[in-house]
């Protein structure tokens, strides 16, 4: 497996990868000051002619610039899952998405091509999760939730049953979303209500 990023979220997937029995040969990164982490080589910007043949997971927590890079790469996209997460056996995972520590997927979920399910989220029955969506650590996403491409939820935050979470949201860490979300909202609190981007600092 080859990763493209050599960030922290790039250390959980090269944990994910070694629970894995799975060896990374090289992982991509822009900065000519990474040399390595934990004992495997950065070994500079993309190439595709780099190991052609070998699998990549674009290891960028950033969901526009996961995105991004995914249309100009030309090796196939690869899957991670932790050996501790539990995903039933109807649930779908599409390429590049990784599934991280202590995750649970259940019935009929179907997770999006670079999905990243962070440590300790939960998808319950028949979610339906769009691709370049990030689910941050120990989100809880109740049975029969939608969420749409590209959208972010943030740390511990739960969706209701049923709900529809539109693109391109940003759901604050914390959230207890009690109706659906319109596409490009940014939503924060319990119950969670729709607020200005201009409320917030960084973005
Ligand atoms: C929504 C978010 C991006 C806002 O960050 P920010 O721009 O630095 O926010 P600010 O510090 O400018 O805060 C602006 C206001 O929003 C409030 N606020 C910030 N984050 C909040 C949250 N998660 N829930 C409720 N209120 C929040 C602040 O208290 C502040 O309120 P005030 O104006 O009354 O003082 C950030 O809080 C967040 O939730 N990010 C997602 C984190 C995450 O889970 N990432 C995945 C990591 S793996």
């Amino acid at each position: 497996m080859l990763l493209y990023g050599a960030s922290g979220h790039a250390k959980v997937i090269l944990s994910i990868l070694k629970a894995m029995n799975q060896e990374v040969t090289g992982i991509f990164d822009d900065d000519p000051e990474k040399k390595e982490i934990h004992s495997i080589p950065v070994v500079g910007s993309y190439r595709a002619d780099f190991l052609p043949n070998e699998p990549m997971i674009i290891a960028i927590g950033n969901n526009t610039i996961r995105r991004q890079l995914s249309g100009q790469i030309r090796h196939s996209f690869g899957t991670a899952v932790h050996p501790s997460a539990q995903i039933d056996t109807s649930a779908q995972i599409s390429e590049g998405t990784v599934v991280m520590h202590g995750a649970i997927v259940q019935a009929d979920a179907r997770l999006g091509r670079h999905v990243i399910l962070n440590t300790a989220a939960t998808v319950d029955h028949d979610c339906v999760i769009g691709d370049f969506v990030h689910l941050a650590p120990g989100v809880t996403l109740c049975g029969s939730v939608s969420v749409g491409a590209h959208t972010l939820i943030g740390a511990g935050s739960v969706i209701a049953p049923n709900l529809t979470i539109g693109s391109r949201c940003l759901i604050a860490s914390g959230s207890v979303v009690t109706t659906s979300i319109p596409d490009g909202a940014i939503v924060r609190g319990n119950p969670a209500r729709i607020i200005n981007r201009k409320s917030f600092r960084t973005l």
